[in-house]
């Protein structure tokens, strides 16, 4: 096993820029060895500020690079091909979310990793900020009883405000993101849900649109915007995910509730206290522990950091391919519902 792993970025766009490349970077165990994406200026201007080999086509970064290790953090629908390749030159993989477009795919990338016997992890980094851990930590203690209801919330300007294309980004383009909001919000808080909840989604069902957002020439953009979901758990738990890009207003809600037997928890929902849990006699416990991460204000995500120890400690993954697989068809099931206007049951 490396000592240093050397990484690989597939797509030098905001996620790679702001979070990616800089997290491998400061950490002594990992290194920016090449950077690939087809606008090749981007490709070099990246690669250059970390002395890496900038490339315009993975397969040739994947043929010419020495690497332990690729960040797979392009477009969605090339998630599954890029780490599949990837696999089959035996390296470890960490692919950005929705982990793939399809149920399929999904599988294909799971049984790649399993062939190359090589890691695979997800990028779903809501389950790994710092108040959800809290959350998770506190819930373990079992003082809140028994968890019966939740909403939870992903809203903010719109990926066009993110990406490092602007409202021409991929993310507008239904061949490359397949889904809209949901593949880019929804699939975060399917995951985190069933973090929290340590329970699996059986039925969900909703209201998914595209309700403002348009491209540069006034037209509605071809993904979805905006989507209510409900969900059902294997326990009985019932909620909501409300999902937007269309929250104009800059102030970003990422907050989540939980009603439980002997109290309410509420999560990301204050700047001071990122975990604050209110029982039902009247006491109150606050937790200072830092607020969730938005576009705007950035944090460590620590999602490569935990990849680079899995790698170099020989441990699984904790958010590996089943965990995104599942997420995944929490959303795909959604999409499916929403089209046919009825709850669906989750298969996986
Ligand atoms: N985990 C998170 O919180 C989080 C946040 C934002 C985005 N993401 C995910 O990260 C991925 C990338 O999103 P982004 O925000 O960086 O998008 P972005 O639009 O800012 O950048 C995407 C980059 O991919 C490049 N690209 C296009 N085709 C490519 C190819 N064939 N090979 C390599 N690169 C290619 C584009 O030129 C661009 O530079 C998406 O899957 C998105 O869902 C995750």
């Amino acid at each position: 096993m490396p000592k240093i792993v050397k990484y690989g970025i597939i797509g030098a766009g905001a996620i790679s820029q702001r979070r990616h490349i800089p997290e491998i970077h400061a950490n002594e165990q990992s290194v920016v060895a090449a950077v690939v994406d087809p606008v090749k200026d981007r490709a070099h201007s990246v690669a250059e500020c970390y002395g890496a080999q900038a490339f315009t086509s993975h397969k040739k970064m994947l043929e010419q690079a020495d690497l332990d290790a690729v960040v797979v953090a392009g477009p969605n629908a090339l998630h599954a091909p890029q780490s599949i390749d990837a696999f089959k030159a035996g390296l470890h993989v960490l692919v950005e979310k929705p982990m793939a477009t399809t149920k399929q795919e999904a599988k294909a990338m799971i049984a790649a990793s399993k062939k190359a016997k090589k890691y695979l992890m997800i990028g779903m980094n809501q389950r790994l900020m710092p108040p959800h851990v809290k959350a998770r930590e506190v819930l373990d203690q079992g003082k809140l009883g028994k968890i019966l209801a939740f909403e939870t919330n992903f809203k903010h300007s719109g990926a066009d405000h993110w990406s490092v294309d602007g409202a021409a980004s991929w993310f507008f383009k239904k061949n490359l993101a397949v889904l809209g909001v949901n593949g880019d919000l929804g699939i975060h808080k399917a995951d985190l849900m069933r973090f929290l909840l340590g329970e699996e989604f059986t039925h969900v069902g909703g209201f998914i649109a595209t309700l403002d957002k348009k491209y540069p020439n006034g037209k509605l953009i071809a993904v979805d915007d905006n989507a209510y979901l409900t969900l059902k758990t294997d326990a009985g738990t019932i909620g909501s995910i409300h999902i937007s890009w269309t929250n104009y207003a800059g102030i970003e809600d990422n907050g989540t509730v939980l009603h439980c037997t002997n109290g309410v928890m509420r999560i990301g929902m204050d700047p001071e206290y990122g975990v604050m849990v209110d029982y039902a006699d009247g006491s109150k416990d606050r937790y200072a522990v830092g607020e969730v991460a938005t576009n705007d204000k950035q944090v460590s995500s620590g999602v490569s950091d935990a990849f680079t120890e899995c790698i170099i400690n020989r441990r699984k993954p904790a958010i590996d391919g089943d965990e995104g697989y599942r997420a995944l068809q929490v959303i795909l099931t959604a999409v499916e519902a929403a089209k046919e206007g009825a709850t669906k049951k989750i298969r996986y």
